[in-house]
């Protein structure tokens, strides 16, 4: 939610900032801006995206070897040029950035009005702003010194960027709650909220922790704490290529993601599968094995996609490694005061690793005593560094803010987990355990056979493009992907979409059905196979629309369906893998039909850091 980036260094600043803006775009894309020190300040923000600030600039002066800028999510004040980031303090001589929430901002403002402030916008962010600079001019302190004041009162998240035309060629930085990076340069210095748009120019980077503060000069880099102590940089290497961001040759960063599939559970497969040798290697299972397959519980916490990775992970669990398992929206479990006791594992799924309220949820897990397993793609990220063990499902970067790739990169992860923690325990035994392995590893090819040719999954989305709503329907192992099908396509096609366990459809939805609505089953040979059938028929008796996503060679659907989508066959624990493929095409598909920018769908942010 929010991207900021900053630069100080000897190049212009404002091509790597607005480079690094358009990266970052699909954090937020409701407004974005910048601003320049350069002995003055100059700021310059645009509602919209990022291509309109880069227009409404031109013929701008523009020279400065130090800027910050911002892409916006909103969250205090509608999307407009003057909730737009950076804000300028009431002396017009700070500019700030912010990501995050400030909580207690109410208060401030209200004691900030009582002296007199006079606030330009409706954000949290200029309350903070001016916060600071009072403290600046009332202690008559240095920006980092009354930063770190205003720190101590705020409640909330951020990552914050300061510049001050008091300290040339400075930016001054802190963070909780939400990201930061910083890469470093020869005499220059990057910032941003990931590290894409850094990795043009250096792979040493550092995260910033919580609580603290980075003062950021084009030779020099200085992290302290809030108690104004001097911490130790941590430099790391980043393993991430430039293409790895890039749309390479695909007209959108989603089909480009889509299609990617074979090789990213390849790659999470790889080198962790061997079937050859009936073994499976996750260093963070393996060093934690005694703590996982002792588990009295499992508690799965996650949002959106990531919840239905978390739920597909209950059926797989609790099937092969018979322990119980719940799965939790980490929005409701943080504040619900859960039960946790001792011998509980709580695994926490997220693609970007800094969704807050799954942060805040294992935080508090944390303190209870859990122990966290984290299942995350985004390298380094904060639920990566905050749990005490893990695995990365090795998507690569996911640009696209619908998640496909790294949704499927997490079922590979869980699965894997699933097949060893069953087989250690004993749960699972050695053939089913070797054939559960051998159908994963073929699972790759299987989707690169989907995905050969996709012009039936276009075909069926222009014939339905149109519908008002869609109902998607699932049993068992599917009914997972029929919620995360109804999602995909309720975010990339502004289509109502609501998905169900095909048997509860009988307890209400039905009552929708008509000769107007789609309703699409995921409906693969598996044991809940004759049961779906018949609710295929229990629709089309109502005249309502079969669309099916079906097992290749399968005729009874095909039969009774309008259309078909069809995938390879596999074991019904993994053939979820596949099924969702083609529900991910229908909607990007139906997306692009209606004209919609479905790398950037309205009021959606790729990485939720706010609660
Ligand atoms: O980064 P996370 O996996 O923690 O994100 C969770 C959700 O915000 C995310 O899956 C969201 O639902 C996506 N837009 C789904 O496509």
């Amino acid at each position: 939610m929010c991207g900021i980036v900053g630069y100080t260094g000897h190049r212009q600043a404002y091509p790597v900032v607005l480079k690094g803006l358009k990266r970052l775009e699909y954090r937020g894309y409701d407004s974005s801006g910048v601003a320049l020190l350069n002995g003055d300040l100059k700021v310059y923000k645009k509602k919209g995206k990022v291509s309109e600030l880069e227009e409404a600039v031109i013929g701008q002066d523009l020279q400065a070897n130090t800027g910050i800028g911002h892409t916006r999510w909103a969250t205090h004040g509608e999307p407009s040029d003057r909730n737009a980031h950076p804000h300028q303090s009431a002396s017009g001589t700070i500019a700030m950035i912010h990501n995050g929430i400030i909580e207690n901002y109410a208060s401030i403002k209200h004691e900030l009005q009582n002296k007199g402030y006079v606030f330009k916008s409706d954000t949290d962010t200029e309350v903070l702003l001016n916060f600071i600079e009072d403290i600046k001019r009332n202690n008559n302190s240095s920006l980092e010194e009354a930063l770190r004041i205003a720190l101590r009162r705020i409640v909330g998240a951020y990552c914050i960027l300061l510049v001050d035309i008091d300290e040339p060629e400075t930016i001054i930085a802190a963070r909780k709650g939400s990201p930061l990076v910083i890469g470093i340069g020869k005499g220059e210095h990057f910032l941003a909220s990931d590290a894409s748009p850094i990795i043009e120019y250096t792979k040493e980077v550092v995260y910033v922790n919580d609580y603290e503060i980075a003062i950021i000069k084009p030779d020099e880099l200085v992290l302290k704490n809030l108690g104004n102590e001097k911490q130790t940089p941590f430099i790391q290497k980043l393993d991430l290529e430039l293409a790895a961001i890039e749309k390479g040759g695909y007209e959108h960063f989603m089909l480009k993601e889509i299609h990617e599939q074979p090789d990213t559970i390849y790659d999470c497969l790889r080198g962790r599968l061997l079937h050859e040798s009936g073994s499976i290697t996750m260093s963070g299972v393996d060093n934690h094995l005694e703590a996982l397959t002792s588990a009295n519980r499992m508690v799965l916490v996650a949002c959106g996609t990531s919840w239905h990775a978390a739920l597909l992970a209950e059926y797989m669990f609790e099937e092969l490694c018979r322990i119980p398992v719940e799965v939790e929206y980490a929005s409701e479990f943080r504040y619900r005061n859960p039960v946790i006791n001792r011998g509980d594992v709580i695994i926490a799924i997220s693609q970007s690793g800094e969704t807050a309220d799954t942060l805040v949820a294992l935080e508090n897990a944390r303190e209870k005593g859990a122990f966290i397993f984290g299942v995350v793609n985004a390298v380094g990220s904060s639920i990566a560094r905050m749990s005490h063990a893990g695995a990365y499902s090795h998507a690569g970067p996911e640009i696209g803010v619908a998640s496909t790739k790294a949704f499927t990169g997490q079922l590979a992860v869980l699965a894997m987990m699933a097949l060893k923690i069953g087989y250690a325990k004993g749960s699972l035994n050695e053939s089913r355990y070797l054939q559960l392995m051998k159908e994963l590893e073929a699972i790759p090819e299987k989707v690169r056979e989907i995905l050969q040719d996709t012009s039936n999954i276009r075909a069926i989305a222009e014939k339905y493009k149109d519908a008002s709503d869609f109902l998607y329907l699932g049993r068992g192992y599917n009914f997972p992907i029929a919620l995360e099908g109804a999602l995909k396509l309720k975010e990339i096609s502004y289509i109502h979409a609501e998905g169900y366990p095909a048997a509860e459809m009988k307890h209400g939805p039905i009552a929708l059905v008509d000769e107007t609505l789609p309703v699409v089953f995921v409906a693969t040979k598996d044991s809940y196979y004759e049961k779906i059938v018949s609710n295929v028929q229990e629709i089309k008796a109502r005249k309502g629309i079969v669309i099916a996503v079906a097992t290749e060679g399968d005729s009874v659907i095909p039969g009774m369906a309008d259309d078909v989508m069809y995938v390879p066959d596999a074991d019904e624990i993994l053939a979820p893998i596949l099924s969702v493929v083609p529900l991910q095409l229908l909607s990007y598909y139906i997306g692009i039909a209606k004209g919609l920018d479905v790398d950037k769908p309205r009021n959606l942010a790729k990485s939720v850091t706010v609660e």
